[in-house]
């Protein structure tokens, strides 16, 4: 819709005389995005159209904070900006983990709380902290085997080996690469499934039993093994259009299955993981064979399941089958669960252990 300039203008102090000053409290330079220092109804009726669409359309969180200091004193706006730039200094100076160089990392001019490692190091890691570490058990009994007996057992139990034959044909023995393909689709049955309890939560106005964080928590750590397993094996470009055509396929089947049958989902499951652990079986024996290079751990490995300095891969192998044979225990006993007639939420969700 086209609006005059001098409605544009009317518009921009009206908004400015009623808006909240959080949100209407500056205008600072959005790269690309043509903002300027100007007077505000100026500014706003000279970008109104494109400016406020940029900002609230292509980047709305951006805007938000990008343009929190249009009601400042010059003073407290050069202050603002000395700050964000230091910030942004500091970001770039140490990287982060997460690639936000250049970017103003205080959020709301509140600056990040500096963590630091045990051992008085910097934490380098934004995506995840010290407190979401764990040591893995790896003592946990790899040979459980669900044993199918009902009908559904059984079919979850012959779709999961159907679809192991063609991941077979396609890896091969290429276990790293085969991992961490297999990750990418790994991590969705638990966001599926604890987005969907999540919202029956709020349905019903009951409470889970803890089992939306325990699928979340299942997503998050599957998700970790990706970005490990990507540290050791770089993607190809078919295998990148390969994730996406399987995402795009497993999310919505696992969504309906999720839907008609959540003790079928969670026993699918379940099979995936025991698939898992023998895949991790064979990369172990591969890689003491010598047929894959026993490599340095990868940083975010040490870091996220506290290995020691020193550790390989196979170091992070180990550790990742483990947290498959606890995700095969928590989906078998979830499927158990509704098998009993009842809803997950009748047992307390196995949270906070891997
Ligand atoms: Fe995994
Ligand atoms: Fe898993």
């Amino acid at each position: 819709m086209m609006i005059s300039r001098s409605t544009a203008s009317r518009v921009a102090k009206s908004v400015l005389n009623h808006a909240d000053p959080r949100y209407f409290s500056a205008a600072t330079s959005l790269g690309g995005g043509g903002y300027t220092h100007g007077g505000a109804a100026i500014f706003l009726s000279r970008n109104l159209e494109n400016a406020l669409w940029k900002t609230w359309t292509r980047f709305p969180a951006v805007g938000v904070r990008k343009s929190s200091t249009l009601a400042l004193s010059k003073d407290q706006r050069q202050e603002e900006e000395k700050v964000q730039g230091g910030a942004s200094d500091g970001a770039a100076a140490t990287g982060g983990g997460n690639g936000n160089k250049g970017v103003v990392v205080s959020y709301w001019g509140v600056e990040p709380a500096k963590i630091t490692k045990e051992d008085g190091t910097e934490w380098k890691w934004n995506c995840f902290r010290p407190w979401e570490t764990y040591t893995s058990n790896t003592t946990i009994d790899l040979k459980k085997h669900h044993a199918p007996v009902t009908w559904m057992d059984k079919m979850a139990f012959w779709t999961v080996k159907a679809l192991r034959l063609p991941t077979d044909i396609f890896f091969q023995k290429r276990y790293g690469c085969r991992a961490m393909m297999l990750e990418t689709v790994a991590a969705v049955p638990g966001m599926v499934g604890g987005m969907l309890l999540h919202c029956q939560s709020l349905r019903r106005f009951e409470h889970s039993g803890g089992w939306i964080k325990a699928l979340l928590e299942e997503a998050e750590n599957e998700r970790m093994h990706l970005m490990t397993f990507m540290e050791v094996s770089k993607p190809r470009w078919y295998e990148r259009a390969l994730v996406f055509a399987v995402q795009g396929v497993f999310f919505n089947a696992y969504f309906l299955a999720y839907l008609v049958s959540p003790k079928m989902a969670h026993r699918i499951v379940g099979y995936l993981e025991e698939e898992a652990i023998h895949s991790y079986t064979e990369f172990l024996k591969e890689l003491d064979n010598g047929n894959i290079e026993n490599v340095p751990a990868p940083a975010i490995a040490l870091d996220y399941w506290r290995l020691p300095p020193g550790s390989t891969l196979r170091d992070v192998v180990m550790v990742v089958r483990a947290d498959e044979a606890h995700h095969r225990d928590v989906n078998h006993f979830a499927s158990d669960i509704h098998c009993q007639g009842l809803e997950l939420k009748a047992a307390p969700a196995p949270v906070g252990y891997h």
